[in-house]
């Protein structure tokens, strides 16, 4: 039965067909699947429950390699194949060559797409992206669900660890323990909407008697990256970066116009703003501005800014291009109950 869901790129066009002739609803997504976990099955079901058919298309052997690096794929393109066609979920499975998924799709034309995870709208691939379009494909992104990865199973294997308690899906804070510092960035440009979207989780932020007293420079112009790079000794790597946000507060705004109230607003909005690229498969990291003055002084001079609004931090922000495990730096030492 398995072998029967194996539909090869040159037929599909024709299964297709039938699909349609059938009035049957096609859901389409695309991925590696190496070593498949609980959370891909869930995903799966979920993308499932989306149409009336579902088609996964998987990289070959060669993409994975280009994707993720000499020591993958685990298991071979067919064998990654057969696993999925034995799922209930999956209609049909197609292995494709190249890291773009573009002429499959093209084959596919789905009535809805399914992406998994870190992904927003803005980043998909545009040539995927424009064959959606043609195609009138609604798209959909699914986050996974729970924090498997392959690439945190080999990891575990490799090291001989067991999946660590703060790794397990079920305290519902992974996206705290998953916040690293990522200071290698794809080259690729970060919508402006999601920066905004970042900015507001910005502004979600507590402030001492909610004065909120922050302002927010977003910057994307390359020029702009590189003059502030060079203000910063520990963050050359922002002229990598597709953006930065350079968290502000304005000392007359804040609480008793105290600048500790000040500096406490500003870094509830960073931490926001770290989780919140995080949750969008972003990476991001913190570099300080405040309370180095000729820091402070060379960012309000470029841009002319009045004396009382201090820049705090500049958060660099783009599509991560290095990959860092969860953690926390907990240690029961620091933790005091009831007393000193
Ligand atoms: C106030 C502050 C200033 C920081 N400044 C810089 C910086 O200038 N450059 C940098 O690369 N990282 C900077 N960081 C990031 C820290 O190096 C990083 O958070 C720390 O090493 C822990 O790693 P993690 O963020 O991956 O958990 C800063 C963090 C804070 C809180």
């Amino acid at each position: 039965m398995a072998a029967a869901k194996l539909v090869p790129q040159d037929t599909l066009p024709a299964w297709r067909q039938g699909l349609r002739q059938s009035g049957k609803r096609l859901v389409v997504t695309n991925g590696v699947f190496d070593l498949l976990h609980p959370g891909h099955v869930q995903y799966l079901q979920k993308a499932r429950a989306l149409g009336d058919a579902l088609l996964v298309c998987i990289n070959d052997d060669d993409a994975v390699r280009t994707l993720k690096g000499p020591t993958r794929p685990l298991l071979c393109a067919q064998d990654r194949a057969t696993m999925l066609a034995v799922l209930e979920a999956v209609s049909a499975v197609t292995i494709f060559a190249g890291v773009k998924a573009s002429a499959v799709l093209q084959a596919a034309q789905p009535d809805i797409y399914v992406k998994g995870g870190d992904y927003t709208v803005d980043s998909l691939d545009r040539e995927e992206y424009a064959v959606l379009q043609q195609a009138g494909a609604q798209i959909r992104i699914e986050p996974f669900v729970g924090n498997f990865s392959t690439s945190n199973l080999v990891r575990r294997l490799r090291d001989g660890a067991a999946a660590p308690a703060l790794e397990q899906s079920q305290t519902g804070l992974h996206f705290i323990y998953a916040r690293r510092s990522i200071r290698k960035y794809q080259q690729r440009p970060v919508a402006a909407e999601t920066l905004r979207e970042l900015v507001r989780a910005a502004m979600a932020a507590p402030s001492a008697c909610a004065k909120n007293p922050w302002e927010f420079i977003v910057v994307t112009d390359k020029a702009t990256l590189e003059t502030i790079a060079e203000f910063l000794p520990n963050g050359k790597f922002l002229t990598q970066a597709a953006a930065a946000i350079v968290v502000c507060g304005d000392q007359t705004k804040a609480h008793g116009e105290e600048l500790s109230f000040l500096l406490q607003d500003c870094t509830a909005a960073i931490q926001n703003i770290l989780l919140a690229a995080c949750q969008l498969g972003l990476g991001a990291c913190w570099l300080g501005v405040h309370p180095r003055q000729e820091r402070v002084d060379k960012l309000q001079k470029l841009w002319h800014m009045p004396p009382s609004v201090l820049p705090i931090a500049c958060l660099a922000i783009g599509w991560p291009a290095e990959e860092k495990p969860p953690r926390t730096n907990f240690r029961e030492e620091a933790l005091h109950w009831q007393k000193w």
